[in-house]
């Protein structure tokens, strides 16, 4: 894995950044294999990035879209992941919408929906028993206590390495959220960070050179390339 850290002058530019990379990163895997499958990051740093896709003009009956998380909560509520990208870009594109995996929270605990989830990915995938899939493009975001999609510290979810699908937990509010070893397997991931808040995380993660995991993000090790690319006030004094 290729680790590299870039910081930008706003969020702005680190956004238009984040779109150059989707859409260069979707023209190679179409070009390559006829399809671009990308895991969108929730929160609230990536709705401009999508509303900037919304604006853009592609292929886009090749792109496949998946969330890296989903609070568990109907994709009507003002908190779900999907509402926001729905509104902020999918609802203004020409996505088949079979094309449009989201994590489906309609079940009546947070374990069947994770479960029925799993089920519904691997019918898309199709692969041998056993195979993981490669994302082309995952997105992610960080909080300032170092979880990444729902995957928050001294939580479960954190060990989970033989599902795809597993129920998160943000201070007792069920999530659901993809796995470690599911991230692991994508080509590409760019961790989107932003906000001062972030900066003193930030540093201990990236001058980290015990070898030690103390933050969830710590364990996202994609197979080609991690990219954290961070805004000046979260990544003031790291390059
Ligand atoms: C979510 C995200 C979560 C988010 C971080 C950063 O569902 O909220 O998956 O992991 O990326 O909490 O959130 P902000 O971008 O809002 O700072």
């Amino acid at each position: 894995m290729a680790k590299k850290v870039s910081v930008f002058s706003s969020k702005d530019e680190l956004l238009d950044q984040a779109l150059q990379l989707i859409l260069e990163t979707a023209q190679s895997s179409i070009q390559k294999r006829g399809l671009f499958t990308l895991a969108l990051a929730g929160g609230s740093t990536p709705q401009p990035l999508y509303k900037k896709l919304s604006q853009t003009n592609q292929a886009w009956e090749h792109w496949h879209i998946f969330w890296g998380d989903e609070r568990f909560v109907p994709s009507t509520h003002l908190d779900s992941n999907e509402r926001m990208a729905r509104e902020a870009w999918l609802n203004q594109v020409s996505i088949p919408p079979e094309n449009i995996h989201a994590l489906d929270t309609n079940f009546d605990t947070p374990k069947d929906a994770a479960a029925a989830n799993e089920s519904k990915l691997k019918a898309f995938w199709n692969l041998e028993s056993g195979q993981w899939p490669s994302l082309d493009l995952v997105l992610l975001g960080m909080g300032d206590d170092g979880h990444t999609a729902s995957l928050f510290p001294g939580t479960e979810a954190l060990q989970v390495c033989d599902h795809w699908v597993t129920v998160g937990n943000k201070d007792d509010n069920p999530r659901l959220t993809l796995t470690i070893p599911l991230f692991n397997n994508a080509q590409t991931i760019a961790l989107l960070v932003t906000g001062g808040n972030k900066n003193a995380v930030l540093k201990e993660i990236l001058m980290n050179e015990s070898g030690t995991v103390k933050y969830p993000v710590e364990l996202i090790h994609p197979q080609g390339e991690l990219l954290w690319m961070l805004d000046a006030s979260a990544g003031r004094d790291l390059i």
